[in-house]
């Protein structure tokens, strides 16, 4: 069997629906009061109350069962599951991701929330993991409101840098990748794996340069609590993927991560992709083959970071805190493909 068949059978697909469109849909109780035309259904037991659903929109306001009310101010972000919204509490801001309950698990929901009020109680949160702040359902969705950070996400931030969109020093990109590394190595001690480590999942501060790791919807813990990993569970973004994750053999969660991590410092600091490949197929294929750009960023150290990042065997390949070690010890002054 070749490597590509291997992966195909082992690798078992995340079992959440996602329905894009859904997930700005809410029901609001309100607009279905003063709606004329359902006053003119008469009441009576068996007939259905009819509801209307509306769009989330900038100065909407939702509250929560706690009471809380947030206006809503505009869109700031969608990703596999859901659809963010920046908004604002007595002067505070915040961030509310809206999942259909269409499109996820309810486990799937508490699983993410779970991890979240974890890392608050570790007072993880507000320095480079987002903070949980309240959580509610309704009929027509799940709603996570953590703190607003302020963005680009990596993804957009490496192409400002690529193209000289924006002026920022290697030095300055490794302190950026060292925060992160560092961010990741925290939730690794906690005995939780990210297992969504991707560009898209990171925002950086443009006024300070500090990135933030969010979106624990994938997230496990090691150990036995809940959300526990599963070994077999094939999750996340197949760019990032490791080679055993992609043939369903997961031993070590944290090597997952850091594969995940070595692909975005490659992304971040070579400016373009670890492997082109047409199709997802072909992109399996050449992860297990490793047929991929040869990591040549001009300076020995980070060479030897990337390749002991990306190394195909688990075993091989460094810890969280192994990275942020390396990458303490290292200096940039000299790192030709980012000069
Ligand atoms: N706390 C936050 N503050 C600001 N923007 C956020 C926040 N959380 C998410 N976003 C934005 O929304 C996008 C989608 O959020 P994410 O949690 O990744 O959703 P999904 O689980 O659907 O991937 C992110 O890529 C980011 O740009
Ligand atoms: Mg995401």
């Amino acid at each position: 069997m070749s490597d590509n068949n291997l992966a195909l059978e082992g690798a078992s697909v995340p079992a959440f629906n996602i329905n894009k469109n859904l997930d700005k849909i809410i029901k609001d109780k309100n607009e279905i009061t003063n709606n004329n035309s359902l006053s003119e259904v008469p009441a009576g037991p068996t007939i259905k109350r009819r509801t209307k659903k509306v769009l989330l929109y900038n100065g909407k306001i939702l509250t929560s069962p706690s009471g809380t009310e947030y206006t809503i101010d505009k869109k700031v972000g969608s990703g596999q599951y859901g659809t963010v919204w920046k908004a604002y509490s007595n002067d505070q801001v915040f961030a509310i991701k809206v999942i259909a309950r269409k499109s996820v698990d309810a486990l799937k929901f508490y699983a993410e929330i779970n991890i979240l009020k974890t890392l608050k109680t570790a007072s993880a949160c507000n320095n480079r993991i987002l903070c949980y702040q309240e959580s509610w359902t309704d009929d027509n969705n799940y709603y996570l409101v953590s703190n607003f950070i302020p963005g680009p996400n990596l993804f957009y931030f490496n192409q400002m840098v690529h193209t000289q969109k924006i002026k920022i020093s290697a030095e300055q990109i490794r302190q950026i990748l060292l925060k992160i590394a560092a961010a990741v190595a925290y939730l690794h001690a906690q005995g939780i794996a990210h297992r969504d480590i991707k560009p898209e999942n990171i925002q950086i501060d443009m006024s300070t340069f500090n990135p933030t790791l969010i979106d624990l919807g994938l997230s496990c813990f090691t150990t036995t609590k809940f959300p526990r990993c599963k070994p077999n569970e094939r999750v996340g973004s197949p760019v990032f993927s490791a080679p055993e994750l992609l043939i369903g053999r997961v031993d070590d969660f944290f090597a997952v991560d850091i594969y995940a991590l070595g692909v975005v410092f490659f992304e971040s600091v070579m400016g373009k992709n670890l492997i082109n490949s047409k199709n997802e197929q072909e992109l399996i294929k050449d992860i297990l083959s490793g047929n991929r750009t040869k990591i040549d960023t001009g300076n020995m150290q980070l060479d030897v970071l990337l390749t002991q990042m990306l190394a195909k065997s688990p075993l091989q390949r460094i810890t969280a805190d192994e990275v942020v070690n390396s990458l303490e010890s290292q200096s940039w002054s000299t790192v030709p493909i980012l000069q």
